[in-house]
C-alpha cells in the first residue's frame, strides 16, 4: 500500500515536472472580470482577447521553445536578446509579454493617478497629461496595421513615446526605440473590433478612462527610484504631522472628536519629536525653539480636553499648534534645502 502511494506520488511529480519543462510560460490571472472595463472595453472582446489570443501566444511560444535551453531564460531576458531567435519566438514571446503588461495597466477603478514623480516626468517630457494622451493616440493612430503604442523609459532614463509593429516592444534588441515599457496600448483589431469596428480613434479615446496609473507608476519606479522627500531622514516629524493632520483638518469643519480622542497621542508624538535627532540641515535654534513650543502647545490641548473645556477654546489651541508646526516646516524650507 505504502509502495503504491509512493509510486503514485513519483508518477505525479514526474508528470508535473515534464509539464513544466514543456510549458515554461502560462497565462497570468486576469486581475478583474471580463466585463469590469465596460463600457470602455466590452466583455466579449476581453474574453476572446485574453482566453484565446493571449493563450495562443503562450502555447505557440512554449512550442517554439520546446527543446531549447533558452526556455530557462526570463521572458524579459529573452526579449532583450530576441535577435538571436526565430520569428516565432519574437512574435509569440512579444505577444505574451505585451498582453501580460496590457492587462496589468488596465483597471475598473476610475480614480488612479500617476505618482508625484511620474506626473512631474510627464509634465517635463510632454507638457502634461492631455498632451501625453494626444501624442500616444497619434502614435497609435498612425501605426499602420497591427501593433502597439508605448510609453516607455528610454536608455537615458527619460519618458518617451513610440509605436512598434506586430508584437514587438521597446525591450527587444531589434527595435530602434529601446527601453522599458510602462504603458502599452494594443492597437491590433482584435483589441477593439467587436465594439468599435474600424473606429480605432473611439477605442483610443475610451481606453484612457481605464488606465491603471498605480501600476504604470509602479513600473516607472522599478526603473526610476522615487525621489527622496525632504523629511525622509526625520521620521518623527512625519509621525507628528500625520496625527496633527488627522486632528486639525476635521476641526476646520467643526469636528473636534478626533482631537478629543487623540490629544494624548499629540503630546506623545510632539515629545518624541523633541527628543529626536534633528537632521543637520534643519538643526537651528529657531527650529529647536519651535519644537519646544510644539510640545507646550500639545500639552495645553491635552489639558483642555481633559478639563472638558469649550469647543471654542479647543479650536483656537489646535489652530495655534497647527501654526507652530507650520513655522517649523517653513523654517526647514528656508535655508536652501
Ligand atoms: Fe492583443
Amino acid at each position: 500500500m505504502r509502495f503504491r502511494l509512493f509510486f503514485l506520488l513519483m508518477t505525479l511529480m514526474t508528470a508535473v515536472m515534464s509539464l513544466n519543462a514543456q510549458a515554461p510560460y502560462s497565462l497570468p490571472a486576469l486581475p478583474y472580470e471580463f466585463k469590469a472595463l465596460e463600457p470602455s472595453i466590452d466583455s466579449a472582446t476581453m474574453n476572446i482577447h485574453y482566453s484565446r489570443h493571449h493563450a495562443a501566444y503562450i502555447n505557440n511560444l512554449n512550442q517554439a521553445l520546446q527543446g531549447n535551453e533558452s526556455a530557462q531564460l526570463s521572458l524579459i531576458d529573452l526579449l532583450k536578446n530576441i535577435s538571436k531567435y526565430p520569428a516565432s519566438v519574437r512574435n509569440n514571446g512579444g505577444g505574451h509579454y505585451n498582453h501580460s503588461l496590457f492587462w496589468s495597466i488596465l483597471t475598473p477603478s476610475r480614480n488612479t493617478q500617476p505618482s508625484k514623480d511620474l506626473m512631474e516626468a510627464i509634465q517635463l517630457g510632454f507638457g502634461g497629461m492631455d498632451s501625453l494622451r494626444a501624442q500616444m493616440n497619434k502614435a497609435a493612430m498612425s501605426r499602420f496595421g497591427s501593433g502597439w503604442a508605448w510609453l516607455y523609459i528610454n536608455t537615458s532614463g527619460k519618458l518617451a513615446i513610440s509605436s512598434t509593429p506586430n508584437q514587438d516592444n521597446p525591450l527587444m534588441d531589434v527595435v530602434s526605440d529601446q527601453g522599458t515599457p510602462i504603458l502599452g496600448i494594443d492597437v491590433w483589431e482584435h483589441a477593439y473590433y467587436l465594439k468599435y469596428q474600424n473606429k480605432r480613434g473611439d477605442y483610443l479615446a475610451a481606453i484612457w478612462t481605464v488606465i491603471n496609473w498605480d501600476e504604470v507608476s509602479r513600473r516607472y519606479h522599478e526603473v526610476i527610484p522615487k525621489k527622496k522627500g525632504k523629511f525622509d531622514e526625520w521620521p518623527e516629524i512625519k509621525t507628528f504631522h500625520k496625527s496633527l493632520a488627522e486632528t486639525f483638518h476635521p476641526s476646520e469643519s467643526g469636528d473636534l472628536k478626533p482631537v478629543k480622542n487623540r490629544s494624548t497621542e499629540l503630546v506623545q508624538n510632539a515629545t518624541a519629536l523633541s527628543k529626536s535627532k534633528i537632521p543637520a540641515q534643519f538643526d537651528t535654534k529657531a527650529i529647536r525653539d519651535a519644537i519646544k513650543l510644539l510640545v507646550a502647545d500639545s500639552k495645553a490641548i491635552d489639558k483642555l480636553v481633559k478639563s472638558k473645556a469649550s469647543d471654542k477654546k479647543l479650536t483656537s489651541a489646535l489652530t495655534k499648534l497647527h501654526d507652530t508646526f507650520h513655522t517649523i516646516v517653513e523654517e526647514c524650507s528656508h535655508d536652501g534645502h
